[in-house]
């Protein structure tokens, strides 16, 4: 038996990512960066998700790994928020990027920080470190969040005062924002923290739920399982000790095939 097929037809991976065209770049520290690309009409993803993106190839395979898109699901353009390491084998090239080259974005969004992930609650925490707070940029100017939950509070924990200049952005935008500002007024609250550097709030978002300084500092009643959800970006020590402490609470985790009270990030590398 013999199977026809054109020998001149190219095969097309319908899988294989896509090349996006750099918008802007904004550098805030030696250490961290933003980047804006085109994005394909035909790329959906649920706010709070992952997709790889890469550079194209220099010399063999080309090089992808997971980012947190930071923009919401409604905007036109993707953007993501990245660390640079001097010797990263991504992000030494990455970070060196400028607007109009080109970037690769996969095909695939996938990822745990989603509404679908949760039960229903009142409150929803959203607790980052670092660039942890990327699929919170997200989150917090989906509608869908507002929809579901009276009141939103993340909390981002950097070492220095400097690597919250991010959060500090988005958030005052978003809430600056005569279209869709509307929707986080009175319910988004941002609390953010340092652990190196002095700032009004400092300390691990861990110790200060423990010692309560955070529910005081926010007004709000302990954590507790029967009103609050959570979601959880950051380092892995972090996630880590964020997760045994949420169980402490009564919360117990949650994935997109069986919703529960709090997610975590697991393919995040900060
Ligand atoms: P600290 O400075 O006390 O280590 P990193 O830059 O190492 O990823 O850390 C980002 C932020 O996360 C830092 O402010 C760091 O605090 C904090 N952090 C690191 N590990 C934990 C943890 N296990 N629990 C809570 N916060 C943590």
């Amino acid at each position: 038996m013999t199977t026809a097929t054109a020998p001149t037809e190219k095969k097309v991976n319908p899988n294989a990512p896509s090349e996006e065209t750099v918008l802007e770049v904004q550098h805030y520290t030696d250490r961290l960066f933003r980047f804006r690309l085109t994005r394909p009409q035909s790329f959906r993803f649920r706010s709070g998700e992952f997709i790889m993106i890469g550079l194209p190839k220099e010399n063999g395979k080309p090089l992808l790994r997971a980012y947190s898109v930071a923009s919401p699901n409604w905007d036109d353009t993707l953007e993501f928020y990245s660390i640079k390491v001097p010797d990263g084998p991504l992000t030494s090239r990455l970070q060196k990027i400028q607007t109009g080259d080109k970037v690769l974005l996969g095909k695939k969004p996938v990822g745990t920080l989603v509404h679908d992930a949760l039960t229903p609650g009142k409150r929803l925490y959203c607790f980052s470190t670092g660039t942890g707070f990327a699929p919170f940029a997200s989150v917090i100017r989906d509608p869908e969040t507002y929809e579901k939950f009276d009141e939103v509070i993340v909390t981002h924990t950097c070492r220095e005062v400097a690597e919250l200049q991010y959060s500090t952005q988005i958030v005052e935008a978003f809430l600056g924002d005569p279209d869709i500002g509307e929707l986080g007024q009175g319910k988004l609250k941002l609390y953010q923290t340092t652990t190196r550097e002095d700032f009004p709030t400092m300390g691990r978002a861990t110790d200060l739920i423990t010692s309560g300084k955070l529910f005081e500092d926010l007004g709000v009643p302990k954590i507790n399982a029967e009103t609050d959800r959570a979601m959880i970006c950051g380092s892995i020590d972090f996630t880590k000790d964020m997760k045994d402490l949420l169980e402490a609470h009564g919360l117990k985790e949650g994935a997109n095939s069986e919703p529960a009270d709090f997610v975590i990030e697991r393919a995040f590398v900060g």
